[in-house]
């Protein structure tokens, strides 16, 4: 169905792969506009109440935007393509959690993407970095804004400033990835973190997301005001009646989305 990406489905998690391996998965502007089509069907699938993103093969996450396409570009049409609807953006808005599962080089345009997810998680053999200085050109997928609010100016500076890529270790301790996983067990951990959350209500879910994402853009009491908002709606939806009954009935909750 999609000529770049791959996408399967396990129980309520689904799995978006970019599937180029022999560009080490840069994303190319076909594939930018595959993965909104792809977020835009998985939004509507009732079925899916959690996505991992990946790349193929062992060796990249993603490597970047795909610099054969820089080129041919003039000022304008560059702008042009990165004024549209971008994939980064619908990552961040997507209404249900996201983990990058960053198994390999993650870099340019392929970190970016994993800084609009909602977690990441690394293999050890990953190395993530901002290498755009290295081209003459700077992050332009959020990279300058998502990375600092994350790891803060200094690290985020260093990184933009000399392309270099860190290691997986290293992005832990920066809290850039939540977590390092041995490469054989990278899908497995990733896989179990994912069904932790997917039992979760999709609506509560998605009401955590939106009021955790207000915090880095809006000021402390318009913050507090959406929590409040957002945690009352939570008492319209039927998984609220159902999390209390569950617990005072002591057991195990049935989350139906509603
Ligand atoms: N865009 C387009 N093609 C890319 C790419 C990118 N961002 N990253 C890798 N590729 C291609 C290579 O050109 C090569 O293609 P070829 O076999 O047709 O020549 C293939 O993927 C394999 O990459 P290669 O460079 O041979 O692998 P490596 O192990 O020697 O090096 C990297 C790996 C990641 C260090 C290196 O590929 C690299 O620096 N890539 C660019 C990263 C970058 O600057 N990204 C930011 C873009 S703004």
């Amino acid at each position: 169905m999609y000529e770049n990406l791959l996408i399967e489905k396990h129980e309520r998690i689904a799995v978006l792969t970019v599937n180029r391996p022999n560009k080490l998965n840069a994303l190319n502007i076909a594939t930018r506009n595959e993965i909104l089509a792809a977020l835009d069907a998985l939004q509507s699938d009732a079925e899916v109440r959690v996505l991992v993103i990946t790349g193929a093969g062992d060796k990249a996450f993603i490597a970047g935007a795909d610099i054969g396409e820089f080129a041919g570009q003039t000022a304008l049409s560059q702008r042009e393509v990165m004024t549209q609807r971008r994939a980064f953006d619908a990552m961040e808005t997507f209404p249900k959690p996201v983990i990058a599962m960053i198994n390999g080089f993650c870099l340019g345009g392929g970190l970016e993407l994993a800084l609009s997810c909602d977690i990441r998680v690394a293999s050890e053999q990953a190395k993530l970095g901002q290498p755009e200085i290295n081209l003459g050109v700077i992050p332009g997928g959020g990279g300058t804004q998502r990375l600092t609010r994350l790891v803060g100016e200094g690290k985020a500076m260093e990184m933009i400033l000399t392309g270099e890529m860190i290691t997986a270790a290293e992005a832990h301790a920066l809290g850039l990835v939540n977590h390092v996983f041995a490469h054989a067990e990278l899908r497995e951990k990733t896989m179990a973190l994912a069904a932790k959350i997917a039992e979760k209500s999709p609506v509560a879910l998605r009401m955590a997301k939106e009021a955790v994402k207000t915090a880095a853009r809006s000021g402390l009491d318009e913050g507090l005001r959406r929590e409040v908002d957002l945690f009352a709606l939570c008492f319209a939806s039927e998984d609220k009646e159902e999390g209390v009954r569950a617990f005072l009935e002591k057991r195990k909750p049935n989350f139906v989305g509603r």
